[in-house]
């Protein structure tokens, strides 16, 4: 039997996908950019199961079932409508950061189930297609198919939003420190987040702005401008926030280390290191500095209370294919 390996990192966004215009192909509201994270990575194996009557799904040695292999399912559903292929597959997914570290991992988990499931399906993608594919898993999974800085054009359809890379890993030697503050699974997963993402008032400002802040954060990576990038970083973080916790029902992701955090990472800023906060769907803290920095601001974070540890990564590359086993 053979098997299908591959491996991608996860992303922290710095200007953030939050809502869709199209729930169930996942096309965004707004386009997004982000960073791959090299220290933390998932690696997929997908193999064909010639008599089994449903797909199985092993995430990190443990079988799943319910709504996690129901998505998955459907994931797998589009590979079988692409390659006119009806078999069910085994899908073995290993994360090498805990997944009590509440950093979320469907983005990686996706990239490489849509490149891996690709391979076992006979079906060989450009890296557009990839990305295309890989968003219909979970939205932010595209912009971890290409290598770096990555950005999701918004799209007009589904043929057209997909992530690119605009800068290679190497371009700018940046690094995110994330401070786990709690690692239990989110009260809201962000599927359901996006779908609130319209009852706020704010989520319309938010995105008529989202192209103004996309051009300011592409520019300042280009030009590796960090005091640009750190304001345009925090204030796009502080939007998706606003807009969450004034959605029906009111989506409160914050905790008051997260808050204590954010106004220690912008003194630090302040006193001349390079650091700037930026938040996803959790508490977690994740402080994008530059890598003169990264030592003193993971001591930092890592010693104020209610901060579990501090996970810290450069630049990552590309999804990638491994060698069969
Ligand atoms: O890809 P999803 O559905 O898990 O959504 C990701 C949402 C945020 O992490 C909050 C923002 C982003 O752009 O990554």
């Amino acid at each position: 039997m053979t098997m299908k390996n591959s491996l991608a990192h996860p992303n922290i966004a710095f200007i953030k996908y939050w809502g869709n215009r199209d729930q169930n192909l996942r096309l965004p509201a707004n386009g997004s950019i982000s960073m791959n994270l090299a220290a933390l990575e998932t690696r997929t194996a997908v193999t064909m199961l010639d008599k089994a009557e449903a797909d199985r799904l092993f995430i990190n040695s443990e079988e799943q079932s319910g709504q996690a292999l129901a998505r998955v399912s459907v994931f797998l559903d589009i590979l079988r409508t692409l390659s006119g292929c009806k078999s069910f597959v085994e899908v073995r997914s290993q994360n090498n950061f805990p997944s009590s570290a509440g950093v979320a991992s469907s983005a990686a988990a996706f990239a490489a189930l849509a490149l891996a499931g690709t391979e076992a399906f006979n079906l060989q993608l450009s890296e557009k297609d990839l990305s295309r594919l890989a968003r219909r898993g979970s939205g932010s999974a595209c912009r971890s198919i290409p290598a770096g800085f990555t950005e999701w054009q918004v799209g007009t359809s589904d043929n057209d939003s997909y992530a690119q890379s605009i800068a290679s890993p190497d371009h700018w030697d940046l690094w995110d420190c994330i401070a786990i503050l709690e690692s239990g699974p989110k009260t809201t997963g962000s599927t359901e987040g996006h779908n609130l993402a319209p009852t706020s008032p704010l989520q319309s400002a938010r995105v008529a702005d989202a192209d103004r802040r996309l051009a300011i954060c592409r520019e300042a990576i280009l030009q590796k401008d960090f005091e640009k990038l750190a304001d345009i970083v925090e204030l796009d973080s502080n939007i998706m926030h606003a807009v969450m916790m004034t959605s029906q029902p009111p989506l409160m992701y914050w905790n008051p280390t997260s808050l204590l955090l954010m106004k220690e990472i912008t003194e630090l800023r302040r006193r001349g290191i390079a650091a700037a906060y930026t938040l996803d769907a959790g508490p977690n803290v994740h402080a994008i500095c530059t890598a003169k920095n990264k030592d003193i601001v993971q001591r930092h974070l890592a010693s104020l209370p209610g901060v579990q540890w501090v996970l810290v990564s450069p630049v990552g590359g590309a999804a990638h294919l491994l060698p069969e086993n």
